[in-house]
């Protein structure tokens, strides 16, 4: 049964053939908590970003996505495991040369409120980075280039004296988006740019994110807890459960043929076509399970109608399936079933969602 699988160790997936902009091995971020143990908020994640594209990252809420970014930045330091950036060893940077690589590695939050200081300008919070890493001469230059960024993410320019209650949560975001493109950075990572924000605004910031991408060549990693937000804007998508990567794929495979049963679920949720409708007959039930005390076996069982004895025992690892290609990985004993017994195509989201718990 495993000889259609081939387990991958370091790399879910096929490496990809240019350097990427980021690779991310083996990346673990544990927190100490006070009752004694830890959190694993992220455990053994590895991916690559290509140069030039985005890579979307979805999971519920508390899987780690954003302890994930911010372990990347080395905003919080990692337990275990490596990070590269443009071939550079983010961990190992000297503070010198990590200031170097942060200037080239930006993130966009998720909170366009919390995220901007309230007493700043918006000509101190996009031209700050600017003047910290002396790359104006003075004011009147700093103005200009704040302008220039503006406008470069739809604003005008009498906004720059303006402070941030003064706009909607749309424009909060671009001004977030503005500050994240000063300093002219390779890649940014978005933690959820558009979850605070109406629908019909989330689709102008992801043109804007998108437009900023071919005019720049920018490369993203892109975190959303909706599946939907990411199908359109992601070359890559990776789906995280309980600090774990478990399914991994070009965009159009993973909406195509999704093999694990916790990203059919978040599929089926995210493709109602009409938002009156009444909900999918199947829709994940219950909660994520604590990440202090994860269930043995594959972390999913507790909720997935598929599971066997096997699930509750013996965590899967990462695997490439044998129907979507070098760069589709699972971690799902019922997907090597499915892939060995050739059914994999016919389990598309609608199908196999009808066999998850039902709410
Ligand atoms: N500073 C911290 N101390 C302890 N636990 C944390 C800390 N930050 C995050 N966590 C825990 O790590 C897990 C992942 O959180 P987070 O990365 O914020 O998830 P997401 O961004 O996917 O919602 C959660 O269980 C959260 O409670
Ligand atoms: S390994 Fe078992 S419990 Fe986990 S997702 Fe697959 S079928 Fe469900
Ligand atoms: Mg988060």
């Amino acid at each position: 049964m495993m000889g259609s699988m081939m387990v991958v160790s370091v790399s879910n997936a096929e490496p990809i053939a240019a350097e990427p902009i980021l690779r991310v091995r083996d990346l673990c971020t544990y927190f100490p908590v006070r009752a004694g143990g830890e959190v694993h908020a992220v455990e053994h994640v590895s991916f690559e970003v290509a140069r030039g594209s985005a890579f979307g990252l979805v999971g519920e809420s508390g899987c780690g996505k954003s302890t994930l970014a911010r372990t990347i930045l080395r905003l919080i330091p990692a337990t275990s495991g490596a990070v590269e950036f443009d071939g550079q060893p983010v961990f190992d940077l000297s503070a010198g040369a990590l200031r170097g690589v942060r200037r080239k590695m930006q993130i966009v939050f998720q909170d366009p409120v919390s995220s901007l200081n309230p007493r700043m300008t918006i000509e101190q919070i996009v031209g700050e980075a600017l003047s910290v890493h002396r790359l104006v001469a003075n004011r009147a230059e700093r103005r200009r280039r704040v302008a220039g960024l503006l406008a470069r993410v739809g604003l005008g320019a009498d906004d720059i004296d303006r402070y941030p209650h003064e706009f909607s949560g749309g424009q909060r975001q671009r001004i977030g988006i503005a500050r994240a493109l000063a300093l002219e950075p390779e890649l940014i990572v978005c933690d959820e740019p558009v979850s605070a924000l109406d629908v019909s605004i989330q689709s102008q910031i992801l043109n804007l994110l998108a437009d900023l991408q071919d005019e720049l060549h920018l490369s993203y990693l892109f975190i959303a807890h909706d599946l939907a937000v990411v199908r359109h804007f992601c070359d890559e998508v990776a789906v995280m459960y309980l600090g774990r990567i478990v399914e991994q794929a070009p965009a159009k495979t993973l909406f195509d043929s999704p093999r694990h049963p916790y990203t059919q679920a978040l599929l089926a949720a995210a493709t109602r076509p009409d938002p009156n409708a009444p909900p999918p007959r199947a829709v994940l039930a219950g909660e994520p399970p604590n990440p202090a005390d994860p269930p043995p076996g594959c972390a999913f069982h507790p909720r997935c109608a598929y599971a066997t004895e096997r699930c509750r025992r013996e965590r899967p690892a990462l695997a490439r399936t044998g129907a979507g290609g070098p760069r589709h990985v699972v971690a799902c004993w019922a997907a090597e079933d499915a892939c060995d017994s050739d059914v994999g195509a016919g389990r598309g989201a609608a199908q196999s969602a009808d066999g998850l718990n039902l709410a």
